[in-house]
Parts: C-alpha cells; structure tokens; sequence
C-alpha cells in the first residue's frame, strides 16, 4: 500500500545539521523515496493551520515561536505504508520516552525540539500536503 506523507525536519534538526542524517534513515527504507522537498521558514498563518488543533493548549505559542525560528525542511515522502513507518522511525513525542534507534530517541531530549513532525493518519496526511504544498497533488 504507498502513502504519501508530510514530513519536516524542524529548526533543531538543520540547526544541528542532522538533516542528512535523517533524510538518509528516510531513504534507506526499502522503496520510499522524497517526493517533494524545500528549506523554507514557517511563518505564522502556515502553522496556525497546520497546528490547529493544539491551538490553546499551554505548549502552543512556545512551540509556534520555536517553529518560526529558523528553516525546516518540508517533505512529501512516499513509499509503502510511509504514514505508520515515518511516526516509528521518529519514535514518540517525548524524546526521553522514545526508544534508541528512532530519531527522537537517538537524537532529542526536549519534548518542543524533538526534531521532526510526521503526518498520524491517511487524512492528516492529505490535509498538511495541501498546507505546504498546495500545488502538488
Ligand atoms: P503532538 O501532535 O502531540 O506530537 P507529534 O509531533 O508527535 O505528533 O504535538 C505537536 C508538537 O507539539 C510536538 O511534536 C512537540 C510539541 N509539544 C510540546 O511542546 N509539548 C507537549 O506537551 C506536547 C504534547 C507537544
Ligand atoms: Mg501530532
């Protein structure tokens, strides 16, 4: 079954300089590949949508000011059950609760910067393509 999913590597990760690092546990995945990707600083309207459903929560205007403060790397990644497989290799929010091996887990330790989103479901996934990429389909 191929998926398409959005994936971004957040203001820690190109900061660190661990994107190769992550793009490369990306590609070697057996069959997934990078469909679309760019260096582009978020700004606020962009992830107010793609946020929305954090909005007033106590983490929400940290985390908005962490995701504006410097480029990411925004991706559409595609390949065989891309949307399960990409949340595993990212490993769970927390970056201390996440396994070693996983991104998170080798690389994380604050919960804000924990280096990379992935889409958590088919619609998610539609949905954020259309909000970083709106004239890819
Ligand atoms: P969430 O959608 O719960 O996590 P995930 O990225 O694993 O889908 O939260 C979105 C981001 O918000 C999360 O990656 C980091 C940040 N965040 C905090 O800063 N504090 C928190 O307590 C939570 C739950 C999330
Ligand atoms: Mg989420």
């Amino acid at each position: 079954m191929s998926q398409r999913t959005l994936v971004l590597l957040k203001p820690d990760a190109v900061r660190r300089g661990l994107v190769g690092e992550i793009i490369g546990r990306i590609e070697r995945k057996a069959g997934w590949s990078v469909a679309a990707m760019e260096l582009r600083t978020l700004d606020r309207a962009t992830l107010e949508q793609h946020y929305a459903e954090h909005e007033g929560r106590p983490f929400y205007e940290p985390l908005m000011e962490f995701m504006a403060s410097g480029p990411s790397v925004v991706m559409v990644v595609e390949g065989e059950r891309v949307i399960e497989g990409i949340r595993a290799l990212a490993g769970p929010t927390d970056p201390i609760a996440a396994a070693p091996g996983s991104v998170r887990g080798d690389f994380g330790t604050i919960v804000r910067e924990n280096l990379i989103h992935a889409s958590d479901s088919e619609e998610s996934a539609e949905r954020e393509m259309k909000i970083f990429f709106p004239a890819f389909s």
